[in-house]
């Protein structure tokens, strides 16, 4: 695993974008728990950093509404079926850890 962030970098129940190697990867903070996951949308490139989060785990799309688990990346609803990339998360005392 991968150091990716420190835990005060993401906003309570906010998100924070990092990058890894070069790639970025949004760290949605969910009642303290984290979720890795890719920064766009599959449907047209949406910034999930600034979506919704619904019931806890699944991050609505702000430009057209899919929404999407982010403990598998699956699509729950919304105008594409392809999934997002999400990414095993740990946290060490104070830093955020991603398996790629
Ligand atoms: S870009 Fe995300 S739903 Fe269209």
């Amino acid at each position: 695993m991968k150091k990716i962030a420190n835990l005060e970098q993401i906003p309570a129940n906010g998100c924070f974008v990092a990058e890894l190697d070069g790639k970025k990867i949004a760290l949605h903070n969910v009642d303290g728990k984290i979720y890795a996951s890719d920064t766009q949308c599959t449907h047209m490139g949406g910034p999930l950093c600034k979506g919704k989060i619904l019931q806890g785990k699944y991050v609505q799309c702000p430009w057209h509404g899919a929404t999407f688990d982010l403990e598998t990346g699956e699509v729950m609803s919304g105008p594409t079926k392809k999934p997002i990339k999400v990414y095993k998360v740990k946290v060490e005392k104070n830093e955020v850890l991603i398996e790629e």
